[in-house]
């Protein structure tokens, strides 16, 4: 087979529900999953993967890459080409760091790109939050940012959320797995009117507190009560984590995404501390973890 045409897309991982915002907030991280489609002439499915955990990813068509590839070619009803796959993992799987959302975008966006740009970022926007069910992660890693994403009548209303540059995620990230299907099933169908007061509330105080840097709002504003209370239970050691985090020095300590990997906020004069402190938690419990701070990408999926 011989090469008609290559393309390589870089995507972020990325943090959703900050806490209050569940199933509509998530920011793109400086941690990278890097994807090159070469589409051949002839037939055939050829994935290759190298990088963090690569043996744990399929290598025929349920890959997710290629499935977010053949659903675009589907979507502009066309027959997607034969192609090669070469994966290079720089996001763990299955830690609630948006390595899905990786996959979905950086399939949809090397087939909008090798079929000659046909959709518009909307447009795969849409596509991909479709396979994902929710838009927290595939939204940011899609154009990089913190983003809020709403239903409007039309589809989506997206919105960019500043974000205070002395604002740090630190991510501690645990040796073991958690699908996003197990900690959703955990989740109730119905919540009280209180609840939805408290999230209501908070989200509005993360906004606040996110685009300020305040710390009092910031401390108060990462509480939850739609996900996490349900969740903490299927990760050891949450509450040692997290009173050693907020001990440390941070504004408090979230679940990022379905998690496990567990998410503090702090300010550059804590990151040391917050780090050490998370990292030693774990380790009391018997868990090792990689712990380090991240900056917000700003760009979202790149074609390099
Ligand atoms: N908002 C989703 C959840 C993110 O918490 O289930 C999953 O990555």
């Amino acid at each position: 087979m011989s090469v008609i045409s290559t393309v390589t897309v870089r995507v972020p991982a990325t943090t959703a529900n900050l806490g209050p915002g569940f199933d509509c907030i998530g920011a793109a991280l400086g941690l990278y999953n890097e994807v090159k489609f070469t589409s051949l002439d002839g037939e055939g499915l050829i994935i290759q993967v190298a990088g963090v955990e690569a043996e744990k990813v399929q290598t025929d068509e349920t890959n997710l890459l290629y499935q977010a590839f053949a659903k675009f070619y589907r979507y502009i009803e066309k027959t997607p080409p034969a192609v090669k796959i070469e994966i290079e993992l720089g996001v763990p799987l299955a830690r609630g760091l948006g390595s899905s959302a990786t996959a979905i975008v950086g399939g949809l966006v090397a087939a909008n790109q090798l079929a000659g740009s046909p959709l518009s970022t909307l447009q795969v926007m849409e596509l991909a939050i479709a396979m994902e069910g929710h838009p927290d992660n595939v939204v940011p890693a899609l154009i990089g940012g913190c983003r809020l994403a709403a239903t409007s009548a039309t589809g989506w209303e997206i919105c960019d959320v500043p974000w205070h540059e002395h604002i740090i995620p630190v991510v501690a990230i645990p040796d073991f797995e958690l699908s996003t299907s197990q900690a959703r099933q955990v989740l109730p169908t119905e919540y009280s009117r209180a609840d939805a007061i408290f999230n209501a509330a908070h989200l509005g105080l993360l906004l606040r507190g996110l685009a300020t840097g305040k710390a009092e709002w910031l401390q108060a504003a990462l509480q939850d009560k739609l996900h996490q209370p349900y969740r903490q239970a299927l990760i050891p050691g949450y509450a040692a984590v997290e009173a050693a985090a907020v001990d440390a020095g941070a504004y408090g300590m979230v679940i990022s995404g379905a998690g496990p990997t567990l998410l503090a906020l702090t300010d550059a004069d804590h990151t040391q501390a917050v780090t050490a402190a998370m990292a030693n938690a774990w380790k009391q419990q018997g868990i090792i973890s990689i712990v380090r701070s991240l900056p917000i990408d700003m760009q979202g999926a790149v074609v390099l």
